[in-house]
């Protein structure tokens, strides 16, 4: 008996059909919505620091020179030359090519319950220990305190500046060293150019935009959050090894200075703002050479606490509120 040929079920396939196209459709629209990414809002202000474009290039050297009120000041490296991951060791997110400012802002703490202090006294100035990292940042109408030089022309805010300069002094005489100051006060500016020449070097050397940005976030503070923009850092290093390794680097901790200084800066009002140990708090690299004033009345207390002040501020229940422009 001859097969009958089976007649084909019309409904089915129509059904089938209908079913591989709404498949098709729900996959083209998963894809594209998976492929766009929600924009990071830059959460610092409007006017706070923005760098939608970091090609724009560095200022040159002579430009630098040209801003009077600062002191020269050779950059801080980090030794390492290979491309890192994209992690944002600031927590910065990098959102399609624009980059976020500041991962907080200082005016969203739930102050309840805290000491609030202001930023700024009636004076406009500054406070001795307003903590300037991601969380607490400085404007661009950041106005530093009276400046005054503590060794050359390199200059800091002048109730820092006596007590650098009797330590810059003990280190000379006891130790007969020929210690200085490489970076002392910088100006929103010159941060800004530092930062940049920084991100553009890493470029240079193969990182993507969004690496070198965030790499360069771990060496040089982001515009704005740098202790040096308040007059209260100072970076004191050796030409002998500067010329040797070309860059401030951590061989400066096998040094007798940097010992001298571990036993002696609080004396003077000092601390290490960015301990070895710290990396993954401050977000920065290990800075032997990078000095902090925060007064001679509580150096000891927060050197013996083994906490950045960041952190001991938060463990004596201290907020700020940034009460500037
Ligand atoms: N190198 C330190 C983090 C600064 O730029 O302030
Ligand atoms: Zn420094």
């Amino acid at each position: 008996m001859p097969k009958h040929a089976r007649k084909p079920n019309y409904r089915n396939i129509a059904l089938a059909g209908v079913i591989v196209l709404l498949a098709i459709l729900i996959i083209i629209l998963l894809v594209s919505l998976g492929g766009k990414k929600e924009p990071v809002p830059s959460a610092g202000p409007s006017d706070s620091v923005s760098f939608s474009s970091v090609e724009s290039v560095a200022p040159s050297e002579s430009s630098e020179e040209s801003v009077p009120e600062e002191s020269s000041s050779v950059e801080e490296s980090s030794s390492g030359s290979k491309p890192e991951s994209s992690s944002s060791a600031s927590g910065t997110g990098v959102p399609n090519g624009q980059y976020a400012a500041m991962p907080e802002t200082p005016y969203n703490y739930d102050t309840t319950g805290k000491i609030v202090r202001n930023a700024f006294d009636e004076n406009g100035e500054v406070d001795i220990l307003f903590p300037i990292d991601s969380k607490y940042y400085i404007t661009r109408n950041f106005k530093v305190a009276r400046l005054e030089a503590v060794d050359g022309d390199y200059k800091m805010d002048y109730r820092a500046a006596p007590h650098c300069k009797e330590m810059l002094a003990a280190m000379r005489s006891e130790l007969g060293s020929k210690i200085r100051a490489f970076s002392t006060y910088r100006s929103y500016s010159y941060q800004e150019g530092n930062f940049q020449r920084k991100v553009k070097k890493l470029m240079d050397k193969g990182y993507s935009k969004a690496d070198a940005y965030n790499t360069a976030a771990t060496i040089v503070a982001i515009p704005g959050t740098s202790e040096h923009q308040l007059g209260f850092a100072i970076d004191v290093y050796l030409d002998s090894l500067y010329n040797k390794y070309g860059e401030l680097n951590e061989h400066f901790e096998e040094t007798e200075e940097y010992r001298w200084l571990q036993e002696h800066a609080w004396e003077y009002g000092f601390i290490l703002s960015y301990p070895k140990d710290k990396i993954k708090d401050t977000g920065i690299i290990y800075e032997p050479w990078h000095y902090r004033f925060v007064g001679v009345e509580n150096a000891k207390t927060i050197r013996d606490s083994g906490k950045l002040l960041s952190q001991w501020l938060e463990d004596q229940n201290i907020v700020y509120v940034y009460n500037g422009d």
